[in-house]
């Protein structure tokens, strides 16, 4: 009997420790003993003095104050030997060993202790504890329910498997404004992804102030139309549109830093530019002859900016001055999809241009256009270099007057456009319109809201990508990692967007941080049913057809 009953208890122990622990994205390393780890007043948090880890410790103790009403205290050491704790204690512990965003939790019933090697490290630590806590301490609003605040004993060892964990946010054509971007800026920490690409212009709008020309946001930022209208569905004639200042644009920026994320604005030029071209058009228009207005319609306008004018390339390196100026990270993502050369086949000096660079092909003259950027920006001083970004379409030109120190944002044949890339010698990021866009609808279901295309993206079929599967390994080092993409032509309102980018969003982030062989869909969904409680409790809508409840 007592045989039996011991049999039963270690029965019962191994399948409490097997136990899947809700964390999104899956570490790369988990193990789970007994016991918990009691978190409760008088509680500190002790943290060696290095860039930026005094920020992440106090917003760490502020957010759990607000969440839990626990009060931790903060305080910096100058060296190990001096860190003085015993009971309820987290302490952050320097390891040089440990990669960039790498890190090491080990909750015991008395402490914690998280190790890493900058302060990313340790943020996306602290995100993981807060993620074993339940669910109301990730989305920072108290929960009465909850009696206990408790983390399982736990030892992990994490870092990921790409450095580009990204997701970009269409609002050229609509604008949700800037307490969205931080909502979404939260989701996307929250599932320690890393880069926010604000995709700022369009031929249906210009959403960022930039000093020198101000019409862009006088007459750029604005439409006769909030639908951006298609087939049947016609301009209706609302005034509609808005866009960011530069105070805005510091607001958000000082947000993103805190968490971690780079911001890559996007301007996209010399297509998609038809809101620029209405707001300038006697520099930037073919035929500044006839009239222009930012668009109303869906679509790709063929109203492209005059790459042969040299008023319209200074323009471009002023808006690059200011984008600069603005956003102090790596990069400035410069579009170059979908531009129709129409316009420029029919303009004299465009095709006197073409002449002059010795091509026949149009795509060389969007090229030549980049190239004269590229080397504006060379000339500026170290801090403010910018690397550039382009969509894949800008492969299908001779791209050797660019070289190869630029990064192709491969949508369109993704794998295929990426692996040309990087055997150009050029960087790229996975972001393939099937499924990636997760702006497309999320089942065939009648309740889904009007989106793009015809198809749909499960939650599946998005985790079930597999990013750089069979690529050669002397490229892989090419791959910078993946991103998700939201365009907003039929998205009108902010619940609209959370609905169709959640739960998908955390399928995308565990592609990009957890390592390949450790992806399982199955096991997602079932680490997924926690998040339907942080979605609420954050007050985001999210896409129900794989939770339980
Ligand atoms: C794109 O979807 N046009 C990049």
């Amino acid at each position: 009997m007592r045989k039996l009953l011991f049999l039963l208890f270690s029965l019962f122990i191994f399948a409490a420790s097997a136990q899947e622990l809700s964390l999104i994205p899956q570490p790369a390393s988990v193990a789970v003993n007994d016991g918990k780890f009691l978190l409760e007043d008088g509680a500190v948090l002790r943290y060696p003095k290095i860039d930026g880890l005094s920020a992440v410790a106090g917003n760490f103790v502020n957010e759990i104050r607000l969440a839990t009403g626990v009060k931790v205290k903060a305080s910096a050491y100058k060296s190990v030997g001096k860190v003085k704790c015993k009971d309820c204690c987290i302490v952050l512990l320097l390891d040089e060993r440990l990669p960039a965003e790498g890190y090491e939790l080990s909750v015991k019933k008395n402490n914690v202790t998280v190790s890493a090697s900058q302060a990313a490290g340790f943020f996306y630590a602290l995100q993981t504890l807060k993620q074993l806590m339940p669910r109301n301490v990730m989305a920072g609003v108290p929960d009465e329910s909850v009696t206990e605040w408790s983390v399982p004993c736990v030892d992990i060892a994490d870092a990921p498997r790409f450095g580009w964990r990204g997701f970009m946010l269409d609002e050229g054509r609509h604008f949700y404004g800037k307490e969205e971007v931080k909502r979404i800026i939260d989701v996307m920490a929250a599932y320690k992804m890393n880069r926010f690409h604000w995709h700022l212009t369009e031929d249906q709008g210009w959403r960022i102030e930039i000093r020198k020309y101000p019409k862009l946001t006088e007459v750029g930022a604005w439409r006769d139309s909030k639908v951006c209208a298609w087939g049947d569905v016609k301009p209706d004639g609302i005034r509609y549109g808005g866009y960011y200042t530069r105070n805005d644009i510091e607001e958000v920026v000082e947000y993103a830093k805190e968490r971690f994320i780079e911001i890559v604005p996007e301007v996209d030029i010399p297509g998609h530019s038809q809101a620029a071209v209405a707001s300038y058009p006697e520099f930037l228009a073919c035929d500044p002859e006839n009239s222009h207005e930012v668009w109303l319609w869906q679509g790709v306008s063929g109203d492209v900016i005059n790459v042969a004018n040299p008023k319209a390339v200074q323009f471009a390196k002023d808006v690059i001055d200011e984008l600069t100026e603005m956003f102090p990270f790596g990069y400035i993502h410069l579009g170059g999809d979908e531009c129709p050369t129409r316009k420029w086949e029919r303009n004299a000096d465009c095709r006197a241009l073409l002449k002059e660079i010795g091509s026949d092909n149009y795509r060389d003259l969007q090229i030549h256009f980049y190239k004269q950027l590229k080397e504006h920006i060379a000339q500026k001083p170290a801090e403010k270099q910018r690397k550039l970004i382009f969509w894949n379409e800008v492969l299908h030109g001779n791209t050797g007057p660019l070289g190869n120190d630029i990064t192709i944002m491969a949508w369109i044949g993704a794998d295929g456009a990426a692996k040309d890339a990087a055997a150009r010698g050029m960087n790229t990021i996975l972001s393939p319109q099937i499924p990636y866009y997760i702006n497309r609808r999320q089942s065939d279901l009648p309740t889904e809201p009007v989106s793009q295309g015809y198809g749909h993206e499960t939650v599946e079929r998005v985790y079930n990508y597999k990013p750089m599967d069979g690529v050669a390994e002397d490229l892989q080092p090419k791959y910078l990692g993946v991103q998700a993409n939201f365009w907003t032509e039929w998205v009108v309102e902010p619940s609209v967007v959370q609905y169709l980018m959640l739960p998908r969003l955390a399928a995308v982030a565990e592609a990009g941080w957890s390592p390949a062989e450790k992806r399982n869909y199955d096991s997602f969904v079932n680490r997924l049913q926690g998040e339907a409680d942080y979605y609420r409790l954050k007050g985001v809508d999210f896409g129900k057809h794989v939770f339980k409840k």
